[in-house]
């Protein structure tokens, strides 16, 4: 199993450090423009293969992505991070380029790739890959409910004074400070419904915590965090290197399922060797269901931006 990860800075680097550690992939090249930074990342994360165990060949490359063929999984990361105060929406500019160059030189080099975008605004260079490569719609995958769902878990522990491991709960919609969608009706505690142990006041804390997730870290850290979305990318490459046929929201294309169609947004998907699955539609409440429309909306707009 090879899997190539482009862009060598801290959620590309932190992707491949989690990859690695995990133990289920043969090889994992690191691939930047900055010249000797992936080459070096990569040493210093051979370098902590004796002491964390695993087998995992990591290489870099400054830009060769013949290093790159015959990836299984390549993860997008490349592109600038948001600094603080900017959404990810304004990012666009700059990212729309570097993904779908970035895209088409690995599909040159590895036709059959299956493709992760993290690079934000992340529904939106989802969609972009799937406007400018040939790729079939489950062979590329957005990163961002996973990430979202990891957060809301966090709060929801938090607010419960509960171990993450009692807690179950997913983030749908776009990944996006405002188009978030944390389900809070369906998440739960051991089975038991968090809305048994929280307020409706307690409870909208937690909603409105996990949206602005990433913008509280952006502020706290100055740009943008980069453990838990290096964790959520290598969960969602173990799923697929793994054939888990595991349930994680990812944005993908819809084509009318929950009523929207030519747009990539967080929906619940499930993931196994061929990519995604299947696309799994639960039941929505009304107030679920409006959120996910509202959110949808602006992931149009930004879509609207793209110079296709
Ligand atoms: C985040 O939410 C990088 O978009 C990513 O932290």
């Amino acid at each position: 199993m090879k899997v190539t990860v482009v862009g060598a800075g801290a959620v590309g680097a932190s992707c491949a450090e989690y990859i690695a550690i995990k133990n289920f992939a043969s090889e994992v090249v690191l691939l930047d423009i900055k010249e000797g930074y992936a080459e070096g990342k990569a040493m210093d994360l051979m370098q902590t293969a004796s002491l964390n165990g695993f087998d995992t060949e990591i290489t870099g490359t400054t830009g060769d992505y013949s290093k790159t063929a015959n990836s299984d999984i390549a993860v997008i990361t490349s592109g600038i991070p948001r600094k603080p105060g900017m959404t990810r929406e304004e990012l666009i500019g700059i990212n729309a380029g570097i993904v779908k160059t970035v895209a088409s030189s690995l599909l040159e080099h590895s036709p059959n790739v299956i493709l992760i975008v993290v690079s934000n605004p992340m529904d939106t260079m989802t969609y972009l890959v799937h406007k400018t490569t040939n790729l079939p719609k489950n062979k590329i995958i957005g990163m961002g409910g996973a990430l979202d769902s990891a957060r809301f878990k966090y709060r929801l522990a938090e607010a419960l004074g509960a171990p993450i491991s009692d807690i179950d709960g997913m983030v749908i919609g776009g990944h996006s400070d405002t188009g978030m969608v944390p389900l809070a009706s369906h998440a739960a505690r051991n089975s038991v419904k968090v809305s048994e142990f929280l307020s409706e006041d307690r409870l909208k804390q937690v909603v409105e915590d996990t949206k602005v997730g990433g913008a509280t870290l952006t502020k706290l850290l100055g740009t943008s965090a980069w453990y838990a979305p290096g964790a959520a990318v290598s969960s969602l490459v173990q799923a697929i290197a793994c054939d888990q046929n595991k349930m994680f929201p990812c944005s993908t294309l819809l084509e009318g399922e929950y009523g929207l169609d030519d747009i990539c947004i967080g929906v619940p998907v499930l993931l196994g060797k061929n990519g995604i699955e299947s696309i799994v539609e639960i039941d929505l409440s009304d107030a679920e269901k409006s959120k996910m429309q509202e959110s949808a909306v602006g992931v149009r707009n930004t879509n609207g931006l793209l110079e296709l």
